[in-house]
């Protein structure tokens, strides 16, 4: 089945100048770029996409980080996108992420873990809602 996810390249790449190198990575993966845009999340829009994890202990540091510096957000289209992207980016946790994916190659830390993929069909909907909230497939 083919759909879109959502794709965000965070401040810890966006300031070293590998958006480039990223997009190229997804786009060779076979994804198509639908939507494309890059900003500086504010506290709400940051609040919003991130509202189930209020309640972790790293939510704070997560909305500091998210808010510090500009986002490259996508919206991507493939064949089963949600799983072929979240294995495309690894696992949360840059240290236990697979060689070759996204995060190994360009993570610092759990917080500062370069990109986000959504999870679901029904996390990509709404967090494409959140960010494209013009867009009509
Ligand atoms: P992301 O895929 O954007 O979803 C939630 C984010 O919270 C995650 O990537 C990390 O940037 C951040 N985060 C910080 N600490 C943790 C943690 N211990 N577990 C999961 N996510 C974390």
């Amino acid at each position: 089945m083919e759909y879109d996810t959502l794709f965000l390249i965070k401040p810890n790449v966006t300031s070293r100048r590998k958006i480039g190198e990223i997009l190229q990575i997804v786009e060779k993966n076979g994804f198509s770029i639908e939507m494309l845009r890059m900003f500086q999340m504010d506290m709400a829009i940051a609040e919003k996409f991130y509202a189930e994890h209020k309640e972790k202990s790293f939510y704070h540091k997560l909305i500091d980080f998210m808010t510090s510096g500009k986002t490259v957000a996508a919206v991507l289209h493939r064949t089963n996108a949600v799983p072929v992207l979240r294995e495309l980016i690894g696992n949360t946790d840059f240290r236990q992420a697979r060689v070759g994916t996204i995060r190994f190659l360009y993570a610092d830390s759990i917080t500062r873990n370069a990109v986000h993929a959504s999870d679901s069909i029904e996390s990509a909907q709404r967090e494409i809602g959140i960010i494209f909230p013009d867009y009509i497939k």
